[in-house]
């Protein structure tokens, strides 16, 4: 699988959500923020603003539910348009079928762990999903530091992904930059997710030319 960017619009002007988007226009996909305050302790957005910039943009949209109903909000999301939605293992309480229907919406089903959630427990579950998001930060703020402790866990979880075989995306998420890229892209990750490292840099589409460059030389699946 190919190395794929996801710049995070939370570090982004939201002013000039439609201007922002294509200023990275070599990117994979936007990765969209949507918090509640109540499952993480900070607010973004919601469907309302998902909806306009899926028109503003062609670039495929990566939705990052940090919110404490996932089950209820998550498939409006696919509906919508998006082309991935993720949602928290820690938050959902009917897992199986909130994947499910956002399989069923035409979108790619994401599922996320935060840092100190194992991946085992949801081994079961991978053949549910297309993409297993572990975060490298406590989920809430952008320009967090990187955390080292979770890259276990992504070797872990990619050892579990290899046995089982077939296709299933895994992504990295917080903390991501220039410093950190090699050592999840040697561990196994093969999306990533960047905020401050994309739209804090001067020039964010070279910021993700130099991002990718670095994870394609470092990754042992390329
Ligand atoms: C944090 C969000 C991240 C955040 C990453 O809870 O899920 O997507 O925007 O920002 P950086 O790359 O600055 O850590
Ligand atoms: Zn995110």
């Amino acid at each position: 699988m190919a190395v794929q960017i996801s710049p995070s619009i939370l570090s982004a002007d939201f002013a000039r959500l439609a201007d922002e988007a294509a200023a990275v226009a070599n990117a994979d996909w936007l990765h969209v923020d949507v918090m509640d305050n109540h499952f993480v302790p900070n607010l973004t957005l919601g469907l309302p603003v998902v909806e306009s910039l899926l028109k503003a943009t062609d670039t495929p949209v990566d939705c990052h539910l940090m919110i404490e109903d996932p089950d209820r909000w998550a498939p409006a999301y696919a509906e919508a348009g998006a082309g991935s939605v993720t949602i928290h293992a820690e938050a959902a309480k009917a897992p199986v079928r909130t994947l499910r229907q956002i399989r069923a919406a035409g979108a790619r089903a994401g599922f996320a762990l935060n840092p100190a959630t194992a991946v085992e427990p949801y081994e079961d579950l991978l053949g549910e999903i297309d993409m297993l998001l572990l975060m490298t930060v406590e989920p809430g703020f952008g320009g967090q530091r990187f955390l080292d402790v979770v890259l276990p866990k992504v070797r872990r979880a990619r050892a579990l992904i290899a046995a089982r075989g077939g296709e299933l995306w895994l992504q990295v998420d917080g903390g991501v930059s220039a410093e950190t890229i090699e050592r999840c892209a040697e561990a196994g990750a093969d999306v990533f997710v960047a905020g401050s490292a994309v739209y804090g840099a001067d020039d964010p589409a070279r910021a993700i030319d130099h991002l990718r460059a670095l994870a394609e030389k470092a990754s042992p699946l390329t």
